[in-house]
């Protein structure tokens, strides 16, 4: 399906490969020839030949830093990294209806959102840009969120990491561009359901929002919100990721394209 990309053969790095978009784009790698190194917390349910599960927390410089030298060191080098790994903790601000509760934002979940979603992608993508320097050649595509550009009510400190994350892409492109680089960014709006998706993740943003899980489920598909009327299928995703990749995108590099069917606010 792929094969107009040319992507066969190139080693790849993916976060959070194990669940949801994460996984969509490793099982499209795969198809495609390339051969990938999923850096998840835990292995998922794909098997395959030309796929390596490295058990990795990457908010730990100690950990990144040595999981990307064995894949250095296995696979000979590193093509492309898809900073892909994040979580949601939908939180208030302040709770008016019940301030100091369990859905304002507390330090600790501040803390978890950052250290995974910003400090994470940054020391995945150090690590790496020291081997695609030395090859004067490379692809790092980081997941974003459409929330990043427009905010997102109940999820301040995520949409604050995808913003950063746009920034991150924006810079790095332009740092490492000179070393033949590319830097990309992929900004989802709302998927079909992932890992991400858990009924106390519905729960706390329906809340935050005054509204019922009910009703949020049906925002899932509204013409009113999403132009296209329906949620993004995961490979919807995946496809972008693997022309990034590929040579045909060669003089793309420091943007964040929306894969959001037209979605632009809420
Ligand atoms: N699902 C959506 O609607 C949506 C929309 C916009 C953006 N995104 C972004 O897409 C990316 C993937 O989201 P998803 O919905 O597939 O989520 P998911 O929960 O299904 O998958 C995320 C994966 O990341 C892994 N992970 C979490 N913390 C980690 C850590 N510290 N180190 C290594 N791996 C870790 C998890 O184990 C999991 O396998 C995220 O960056 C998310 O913000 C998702």
């Amino acid at each position: 399906m792929t094969d107009w990309l040319n992507i066969a053969g190139r080693k790849v790095i993916v976060t959070g490969g194990s669940s949801g978009i994460g996984a969509s784009i490793v099982a499209e790698l795969l198809e495609s020839g390339v051969q990938v190194a999923n850096f998840d917390l835990r292995e998922g349910q794909q098997q395959h030949e030309n796929l390596t599960f490295f058990a990795t927390d990457i908010s730990s410089r100690e950990q990144v830093e040595a999981n990307v030298a064995k894949v250095e060191e296995q696979f000979g080098t590193v093509d492309g990294l898809v900073n892909n790994a994040g979580i949601n903790v939908p939180r208030l601000l302040v709770d008016a209806k019940e301030p100091h509760g369990e859905f304002e934002l507390s330090d600790a979940i501040f803390d978890k959102i950052f250290a995974i979603n910003q400090k994470g992608l940054f020391l995945m993508s150090q690590a790496v840009a020291r081997i695609m320097v030395g090859n004067k050649r490379g692809v790092i595509i980081n997941m974003s969120s459409e929330s990043g550009i427009e905010g997102s009510e109940g999820q301040s400190a995520y949409a604050a990491t995808k913003a950063a994350v746009n920034s991150y892409t924006r810079s790095w492109a332009k740092e490492l561009g000179k070393q033949g680089v590319r830097v990309v960014g992929i900004a989802p709006g709302i998927m079909e359901e992932t890992g991400l998706r858990t009924i106390e993740y519905e729960t706390a943003l329906a809340y935050t929002r005054g509204i019922t899980v009910d009703d949020l489920r049906k925002n899932y598909s509204k013409t009113t919100t999403i132009p296209l009327g329906r949620s993004g299928k995961l490979s919807e995703v995946a496809d972008l990721v693997c022309y990034y990749l590929s040579d045909r995108a060669s003089y793309i590099t420091g943007v964040t394209t929306n894969v959001a069917g037209g979605k632009t606010r809420g």
